[in-house]
């Protein structure tokens, strides 16, 4: 089983649950937080964390998972 799980929210946030080593560009984001909610829509004003503005705004994410493409 992984040390990381990562889940992408409902029209929200990526939430990352366990260790993990944090960077925005080449700035390490320090955390000692369990869990974190990563911004998924670009909005919020405290990336890369989520600030809730992607509820403000309306986000839609993705409404299906993405299928492997077949080789032809
Ligand atoms: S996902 Fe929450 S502000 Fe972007």
């Amino acid at each position: 089983m992984p040390d990381v799980k990562i889940t992408a929210t409902r029209n929200g946030p990526y939430k990352v649950e366990g260790p993990i080593d944090l960077y925005y560009g080449d700035l390490r984001i320090e955390t000692d937080q369990p869990t974190v909610f990563l911004c998924r829509c670009s909005a919020s004003s405290k990336k890369p964390f989520c600030d809730g503005t992607h509820s403000k705004i309306g986000f839609q994410a993705a409404a299906q998972i993405v299928p492997e493409s077949k080789e032809d």
